[in-house]
């Protein structure tokens, strides 16, 4: 049997989201459980380099980076979270300098380095060196140790939410808690809460080539699906222009920022190219950037194209990328002498579960925060450096939501806490072959790489819709019957999130932002500009009217 917590809040995510969520909480006297599938810190946020956009230079302004925002997202960002998000950008990177994040400064007079990225007009991007999702992670994590008010219970899988529409209790849909496999135990443990927050970061693992870590699967944009909520704009997957291509390197990413300070995008000769697709050259958008790339690699024949820096004095290289010339060097290349090989992978989910601007969802007490939630930001193309961002602003607005709604609707839908059912192992035995899952692990991965990429075709994503449907068929059977393991658990939600992604993707019928179609390659005209929502079958709008 596994274990039973009660908690008031249970975040679920260690990222720079889930962890800004905690500490403002226990800031204000409200005690948080925290749930992370890895390690506490495993996840995108760690690894994140360039930084996080903000106006913070009397020469910027938030209006340049709201225009630079809606650009970007090629006419799909909701105006009111852009401003919202861009509004609130300075006070989220002071809230990081109070809690001790080292920025980079300028060496003249202390204030804060900015750095610049794709489709930003203005240096704007706050960093630490090249590894800001590093030096915030450090702080975040150790703040939170230190707080005897966070419960942290790390390897633990958050598997599905318990509402009460799950439980055939009438009226509006209403979050009740989790169940979620301790991976130490191995036994499924239930946590009974009224306040539960998604931080459980993108889904790019869905992808065979990613920048993301092993967390990304889409775990929160899946369980909400299954619980109810709508999930918007899943075809706008964002691919990085420029990730290390090497058999080992597992796409490490080389940050746009290295366009930022100077580096050209090159073919095999030498030649550069970017000036044949667009007038801001290297620095475009990223989803042109990367379109570029991959009509060059296909129309030359070339595995990869180069990205070089070098021409810029070593110590600049050095002394702005450290720790990419590092590990660039680990693979036997030297930035300071030599381009070093690019391609593009999968790095960010732009859609996401439907989320406010307090970060409610469609079901009372759910909320989602971060790189699993749809808020109207990214539009159909994040704008570089704004994701960080988000996870900060949006983490302080779901914290004033949770503390101003404390209270509410925590009787459990009319249960006790006891009353509401542990999870059922009765009907499952021990799996009889792993492989199943491995194989399908990669079956799915490839697909989604050959046939839902960067230029999509009506015909491949049909391709690819019916395996996604077979395999699902088979996860869903093999998950009834047998009990639950980490790769299970993240298979069934990777498996869900492609049949999102590419539903979406066939809906969409124009090509707009990171959705290109070689079958309807106009953009819509502005009057028949929406977002893609997806719509699951047990979604009841009167939860959203009361929740
Ligand atoms: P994550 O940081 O991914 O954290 C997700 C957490 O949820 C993890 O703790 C994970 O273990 C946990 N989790 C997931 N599923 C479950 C489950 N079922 N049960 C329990 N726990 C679960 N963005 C920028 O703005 N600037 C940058 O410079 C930048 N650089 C990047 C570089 C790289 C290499 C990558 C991969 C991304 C980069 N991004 C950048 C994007 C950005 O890092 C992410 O979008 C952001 O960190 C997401 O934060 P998050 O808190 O939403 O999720
Ligand atoms: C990068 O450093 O290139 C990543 C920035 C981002 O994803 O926003």
């Amino acid at each position: 049997m596994g274990q039973r917590h009660n908690t008031q809040v249970l975040i679920l995510g260690g990222g720079v989201a889930g962890l800004s969520i905690a500490l403002r909480l226990v800031a204000s006297g409200q005690k948080v459980t925290l749930l992370a599938k890895r390690t506490l810190t495993e996840g995108s946020s760690r690894y994140a380099q360039g930084g996080i956009a903000a106006v913070t230079d009397a020469a910027d302004s938030v209006e340049s980076h709201i225009e630079d925002t809606l650009q970007s997202g090629a006419g799909l960002c909701q105006e009111a979270a852009v401003r919202f998000v861009a509004e609130n950008a300075k006070s989220s990177i002071e809230w990081l300098l109070d809690q001790g994040v080292d920025f980079t400064r300028d060496d003249s007079d202390q204030r804060l380095h900015l750095t610049q990225e794709g489709g930003h007009s203005q240096r704007r991007v706050v960093h630490a060196s090249d590894a800001t999702g590093a030096e915030v992670m450090r702080v975040l994590e150790e703040k939170a140790y230190a707080s005897p008010d966070i419960e942290i219970i790390d390897q633990s899988i958050a598997i599905d939410l318990i509402t009460s529409a799950k439980l055939d209790i009438s009226g509006p849909n209403q979050v009740l808690g989790v169940y979620a496999l301790n991976k130490d135990s191995g036994r499924v443990d239930t946590f009974i809460a009224p306040k539960v927050v998604l931080a459980t970061g993108g889904a790019s693992k869905v992808y065979l080539y990613t920048s993301n870590p092993d967390t990304s699967t889409g775990d929160g944009v899946a369980m909400a699906w299954r619980a109810g909520c709508r999930v918007a704009n899943m075809e706008f997957v964002q691919f990085h222009p420029t990730c290390l291509y090497h058999p080992q390197a597992k796409s490490f990413l080389v940050s746009e920022a290295v366009r930022g300070e100077g580096g050209k995008l090159v073919l095999p000769n030498g030649e550069q190219f970017m000036q044949e697709h667009d007038k801001r050259v290297e620095l475009a958008p990223r989803d042109i950037v990367a379109r570029a790339i991959d009509y060059e690699m296909k129309r030359g024949g070339f595995d990869s194209v180069f990205l070089d820096i070098s021409h810029k004095p070593a110590d600049f290289i050095l002394e702005h990328f450290p720790n990419i010339s590092k590990r660039c060097e680990q693979f036997g290349f030297d930035m300071t002498k030599q381009a070093l090989p690019v391609v593009p992978a999968a790095h960010y989910t732009c859609g996401g579960v439907i989320a406010d601007l307090d970060a409610c969802t469609d079901i009372a007490g759910l909320y989602a925060v971060g790189e699993c939630a749809s808020t109207g930001l990214h539009g159909a193309n994040r704008l570089a450096s704004n994701s960080l961002l988000e996870c900060l602003v949006m983490g302080a607005s779901a914290s004033e939501h949770i503390l101003a709604n404390s209270g509410a609707n925590d009787e459990h839908c009319g249960l006790t806490a006891a009353e509401v059912p542990g999870w059922d192992e009765t009907q499952v035995t021990d799996p009889d072959e792993q492989i199943v899952v491995t194989h399908n692990w990669d079956e799915l991965r490839r697909a989604m790489w050959d046939y839902v990429g960067i230029v999509r075709t009506d015909k491949r994503l049909e391709r690819a819709q019916h395996r996604v449907r077979l395999l699902q068929e088979e996860i869903r059977d093999y998950y009834s019957n047998f009990r639950v393991d980490n790769n299970l658990v993240e298979l069934r939600n990777l498996v869900t999130v492609a049949d999102l992604i590419i539903s979406s993707a066939l809906m969409r019928k124009e090509s707009r932002g990171l959705h290109y179609t070689l079958d309807y390659p106009e953009s819509f005209v502005k009057d028949e500009i929406s977002d893609t929502v997806m719509v699951p079958p047990n979604y009841s709008a009167s939860a959203t009217e009361d929740g």
